[in-house]
C-alpha cells in the first residue's frame, strides 16, 4: 500500500489520525458494531440534526452550515428510507456509517457537526431514543393482549371449570375468572413500563466523551427537541449508565415469564387429557413423524423464549459488574441484547394475542372434569354455617370424604345416613351445597368467582384499557 493510500485508509476511521495504520481484520470485525447498531439508523440521524442545530444556536457553526448539514442529513435518512444505503468496509458502527457519508454528500463541513460530541454521549442518546420508541409498541402490544383477554373473557362469562393448587384439582371457578387472571399481570407490565420512562428518558447529548461540552451548548433546548424530560446531571454519570437497559431487560424478563405461565397452563389445558381449550390451526403445527400430532408450538416457544430473555439480562448484569467508570468498550455489548429482548417480546406479545383470540373452547370438557370432591370446602362451610368451628368442620367433612371413598361413590351419592353418622347436624339440605354453580356464585367477594364480581372485574378492566392508551413518557 503506498503512503497516501494508507493515509487515506486509516482516515475513514474517527480516530484515524494519531495511528499509523488501520487494525488487522480480525480486529475490525471483533469491535464492529455496525451488523446490528445499523438499526439505530434513524435515531442517530435525528439526534444528529438536533446538534447541528444547537451548534448553529451556539454559534459554534454558521447557519448556511447547520443548513448543509441538515439537507445532508435528510439525504441519508432518505437513502436509509430507501433502503439503498451502502456500508462501507470502514463503517464500524452506525455513527460512523452516517458521518462517513454526510462527507461523501456535502463535503468537509461534515466534519462540523462532531465538534464537542463523542460517540459516547451520541450512543447513549441513539440508545435511548431507540428504546423509547419501543417501548411505545410494546405498551401497544400489551393492550391489544388484554383486550384480547378481556374480549374472551366476557365471551364466556358462565363457563365452569376446576381451579387448580398444586396443579391438584381445588375449586371450582369461570374459565373467564382464571383467564382474567393474567390480565393483572400484563397490566402491571403496562404500569411498569411506564414506570420506568422517567429514568429513560433523559437526555445524554452534551455530556462530550466523559466531561461535558465546552462550546456552550444548550442541552435544554436539545432536550426538548428530542423528546426527553430532563438533561443528565453528572456526564461521567451518563456516558456510561446502562441501569435504564437493564431496568428494560428485567421487564422484558418479568413480561415473558407472565406469557411463559400462561403458555404452560394452556399446554396443560389442550392437551388431550384435560382437552378444556382447543388452539386454532393458525398457531399449532404437526410433527414429521406422527400424522395424528397436533402440537402447541406457540405456546411452546412462548414458554421457551423465557430462557433467552432472561440470559440477556444476566450478560448484561455481568458486563456491567466491575466496569470502571464512564465508557469502556465493553458497553457496546448492551445493544445485542436489549434488541434479542425487545425483539423476542415484540413477537411473542402479538403471538400470544393471535392465540386467544382464535383459542377454540371446549365447555362440556370443563364440566365433565368437575366433581363433587371441589366441593369439600362447601360442605366444610354448610357445617359452619349449623355452628361448627371451620376447624372442627374440616375434619368432619376429612371423614366424609374418607366414607365416599371407602363406598367409591361422589359426595352426592353418599347416603345422607352416612353423613349423619360423622355429625348430626348434617340434614336433607346438604345436597343443595354440592353444587358448583352456587360454590362458584357464593364467592361474592372482590375479586371472586360470582357472576357479578367478574362482571365488576371485566368492566375495571375495561376501564383501564379505555384509560390506558395514553402515551407513554
Ligand atoms: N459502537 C460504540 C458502542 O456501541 C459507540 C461508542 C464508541 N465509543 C468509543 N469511545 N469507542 O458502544
Amino acid at each position: 500500500m503506498s503512503s497516501q493510500a494508507r493515509e487515506e485508509n486509516k482516515m475513514n476511521f474517527l480516530w484515524g489520525g494519531r495511528f499509523d495504520g488501520t487494525p488487522d481484520v480480525l480486529m475490525r470485525r471483533f469491535g464492529d458494531s455496525i451488523s446490528f447498531d445499523i438499526r439505530l439508523w434513524e435515531v442517530d440521524i435525528l439526534a444528529s440534526e438536533a446538534y447541528a442545530r444547537a451548534l448553529a444556536r451556539a454559534g459554534v457553526i454558521t447557519e448556511a452550515v447547520r443548513d448543509q448539514l441538515l439537507s445532508g442529513l435528510a439525504q441519508v435518512h432518505a437513502e436509509f428510507a430507501a433502503g439503498c444505503f451502502k456500508i462501507q468496509p470502514g463503517d464500524e458502527d452506525i455513527h460512523t456509517a452516517v458521518e462517513r457519508r454526510l462527507g461523501e454528500l456535502i463535503g468537509a463541513a461534515a466534519g462540523m457537526l462532531h465538534t464537542g460530541r463523542s460517540r459516547n454521549d451520541q450512543v447513549a442518546t441513539d440508545t435511548r431514543l431507540y428504546l423509547r420508541k419501543q417501548a411505545q409498541v410494546l405498551h401497544q402490544e400489551l393492550h391489544a393482549l388484554q383486550t384480547a383477554i378481556v374480549d374472551k373473557a366476557s365471551a364466556h362469562l358462565d363457563v365452569l371449570m376446576p381451579g387448580y393448587t398444586h396443579l391438584q384439582p381445588a375449586q371450582p371457578v369461570r374459565f373467564s375468572h382464571w383467564l382474567l387472571s393474567y390480565f393483572w399481570m400484563f397490566q402491571r407490565d403496562r404500569e411498569r413500563l411506564g414506570a420506568l420512562m422517567p429514568r429513560l428518558n433523559v437526555l445524554p447529548l452534551g455530556a462530550g466523551a466523559l466531561s461535558g461540552n465546552p462550546w456552550g451548548i444548550d442541552q435544554d433546548f436539545l432536550a426538548q427537541e428530542l423528546g426527553f424530560d430532563a438533561v443528565a446531571t453528572n456526564s461521567m454519570d451518563v456516558v456510561s449508565d446502562r441501569d435504564y437497559l437493564v431496568e428494560m431487560l428485567g421487564w422484558c424478563c418479568l413480561a415473558q415469564i407472565h406469557l411463559s405461565r400462561m403458555a404452560e397452563d394452556l399446554i396443560i389445558f389442550s392437551s388431550r387429557e384435560f382437552g378444556f381449550v382447543e388452539l386454532s390451526d393458525l398457531y399449532a403445527t404437526g410433527s414429521s413423524l406422527m400424522p395424528q400430532k397436533k402440537n402447541p408450538d406457540s405456546l411452546e416457544l412462548l414458554r421457551g423464549k423465557s430462557g433467552r430473555v432472561i440470559g440477556d439480562l444476566v450478560g448484561m448484569l455481568v458486563t456491567l459488574k466491575g466496569l470502571p467508570s464512564t465508557y469502556n468498550k465493553d458497553l457496546q455489548e448492551d445493544k445485542e441484547a436489549i434488541f434479542d429482548a425487545l425483539d423476542t417480546l415484540l413477537l411473542a406479545l402479538p403471538v400470544m394475542t393471535g392465540v386467544i383470540q382464535t383459542l377454540i373452547l371446549h365447555p362440556e370438557r370443563m364440566r365433565a372434569a368437575l366433581s363433587d370432591e371441589m366441593l369439600a370446602t362447601e360442605l366444610a362451610d354448610y357445617l359452619v354455617q349449623q355452628g361448627i368451628p371451620f376447624r372442627e368442620a374440616h375434619a368432619l367433612v376429612g371423614q366424609v370424604v374418607r366414607r365416599a371413598l371407602a363406598r367409591g361413590c361422589s359426595l352426592r351419592e353418599l347416603p345422607l345416613q352416612e353423613y349423619r353418622e360423622v355429625c348430626d347436624r348434617f340434614g336433607p339440605d346438604v345436597v343443595e351445597w354440592l353444587d358448583c354453580e352456587r360454590a362458584v356464585e357464593r364467592r361474592s367477594s372482590v375479586g371472586g368467582t360470582a357472576r357479578q364480581s367478574v362482571l365488576d372485574q371485566i368492566s375495571a378492566a375495561r376501564q383501564l384499557l379505555s384509560n390506558g392508551m395514553a402515551r407513554l413518557r
